[in-house]
């Protein structure tokens, strides 16, 4: 009895061993080289185990085979690619962008799930066409008072925290600002009023941002979720935005004011009831989309979720390289003082455009620190990667390593030094269009690239304009990412923030 108990485990272990390694030998029948897969796992065991950032284990794997183009994967049990080649990226990114133009992470047709982010090409669409226009310059230029007047709150609340004595977290305390500006510029909330702020905005980010073992699932199984249409987002989650803007409709009386800010847009959409995508072709069927109240819930999320970790995360790198290298710290201020002077101490789109050199500094630090990371785009068709003898099938995830890029000697050499330098104009004009992917590339780039730069730098004016940073020697000499973030995150860190003697 006890040796046909042994006997039957064994067996369906070894069943189960079959099954999950059943094709791991994919790569190899098509000569493409890649690291070799773990059982159940495939090159994905550190991200599925929560040990390591998504973002690192892809840059480790760029890293680790130099000579290649592209390189052969498992995400879980499932084979995918990872993309090298700059000029292979350029095709799928930008070129022949049609052939790829899903993200590949669209999961239920209910609530939050139909968002610019995380749609399929049909709702896409429609979406990008629609809401591109709240991202002009002229839009953004109208928002930079409301950026500003959160920047002075900031700086205020930032004064009251050193008058304490207090060595703030500094991605939590910087949160504060983004929220606050996302809040102002989307939906015209003051977030200062809102009650128990932080502790909404912490639960909000553990959901957001915090992956579940559900995405290993849709992994093994790619687009089971939208098969079986599970929402990944709890229902606290939708009600939240539901909420949010029913109450922003409702303060507006159901129309449009002159803010034109995003939930005047939406409100002039509402009034259509339906929306259109764009007409490429004279044969092509333009796609409608009616505009439920889950469709606008599920934009303000993104741009909401979109608005303010992704900025806050970038600037406490910022300022963490700033800290480390008081010389490049010194320079910010220069510019800084020397811009607010010309502008009358009054933060504006002209001034923001005059900072060169904290644009360089930005733009280096998500070279080191690209928060998306990786990008990746589900093939719509068989597509024959451009110099090679593989063919990439309908429905095969491709991946593109972002950081790998980054810091690969050929584009940066020297690349883990920080060197704002390599972002001066002579330096940056003879660039690789995808050698820097900090916002991704093509048509499905990030919509909110511009803001994110306006709404950063509004907030590095006024906080250099008020302060220095140190840090500790042990905080300074290495960052540590979150493991559990599906973005690049410090753990957190403090730095010492002084009044500047004005
Ligand atoms: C420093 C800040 C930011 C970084 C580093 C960043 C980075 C990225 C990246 C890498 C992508 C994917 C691009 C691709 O696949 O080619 C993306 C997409 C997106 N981002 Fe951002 N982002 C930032 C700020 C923002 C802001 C402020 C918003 C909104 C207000 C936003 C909204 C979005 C949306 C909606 C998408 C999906 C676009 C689409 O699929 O059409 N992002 N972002």
């Amino acid at each position: 009895m006890m040796y046909t108990y042994v006997a039957l485990v064994a067996t369906a272990c070894y069943l189960f061993y079959l099954y999950v390694t059943r094709n791991f030998s994919y790569w190899k029948q098509r000569h493409v080289n890649g690291p070799r897969p773990v059982a159940l796992f495939g090159n994905l065991q550190a991200v599925a185990l929560r040990r390591q950032n998504i973002a690192v284990v892809f840059r480790d794997i760029y890293k680790q085979f130099p000579n290649e183009k592209i390189v052969g994967m498992y995400r879980m049990t499932t084979p995918c690619l990872l993309v090298r080649d700059l000029d292979i990226a350029k095709a799928i990114l930008i070129k022949d962008f049609d052939c790829f133009s899903d993200r590949g992470v669209s999961f239920s047709e209910r609530g939050l799930s139909n968002n610019l982010f995380h749609a399929d090409t049909d709702i896409w669409r429609v979406l990008r066409n629609r809401f591109t226009p709240i991202f002009t310059s002229t839009k953004l230029k109208n928002m930079v008072y409301l950026m500003e007047q959160s920047g002075d709150r900031f700086v205020e609340y930032v004064r009251q925290l050193c008058a304490e004595g207090q060595e703030p977290q500094l991605h939590r305390l910087i949160q504060r600002y983004t929220v606050a500006t996302i809040s102002a510029c989307a939906f015209g909330l003051d977030f200062d009023t809102i009650a128990d702020k932080m502790h909404v905005l912490q639960k909000l980010d553990n959901v957001i941002f915090s992956p579940s073992f559900i995405d290993e699932v849709d992994m093994m199984y790619p687009g089971i979720l939208r098969k079986l249409n599970i929402d990944i987002f709890p229902k606290d989650l939708s009600k939240f935005f539901d909420t949010l803007v029913t109450t922003v409709v409702n303060q507006r009386k159901g129309k449009p004011t002159n803010r034109r800010d995003f939930m005047d847009l939406i409100l002039e959409l509402r009034q259509q009831s339906e929306i259109q995508g764009p007409k490429r072709s004279v044969e092509e069927q333009q796609r409608t989309l009616e505009l439920t109240d889950d469709i606008i819930a599920a934009q303000a999320f993104v741009f909401y979720a979109g608005g303010y970790e992704t900025s806050a995360s970038t600037m406490s790198f910022m300022m963490y390289e700033l800290a480390r290298n008081p010389d490049m710290q010194e320079r910010v201020i220069q510019e800084v003082d020397e811009v607010m002077r010309k502008y009358d101490g009054k933060v504006t789109f002209e001034a923001l455009n005059e900072l060169k050199y904290m644009e360089q500094v930005f733009d280096e630090t998500l070279r080191l620190y690209p928060i998306v990371d990786p990008l990746q785009r589900r093939a719509q068709q068989d597509y024959r990667i451009p110099g090679t003898e593989l063919t990439v099938k309908k429905g095969q995830m491709v991946f593109i390593s972002a950081g790998g890029i980054h810091r690969d000697e050929r584009y940066y050499p020297d690349p883990e030094r920080f060197d704002p330098d390599r972002f001066s104009p002579e330096n940056s004009s003879n660039r690789h269009p995808c050698a820097y992917l900090p916002f991704g590339a093509g048509p499905r780039n990030c919509i909110g690239m511009r803001f994110a730069r306006v709404q950063s730098k509004t907030c590095l004016a006024k906080f250099f304009s008020a302060f220095r940073v140190s840090g500790a020697p042990e905080t300074l000499r290495e960052v540590r990412f979150v493991p559990r973030r599906f973005i690049l995150a410090s753990e957190a860190f403090k730095l010492t923030i002084t009044p500047r003697k004005l």
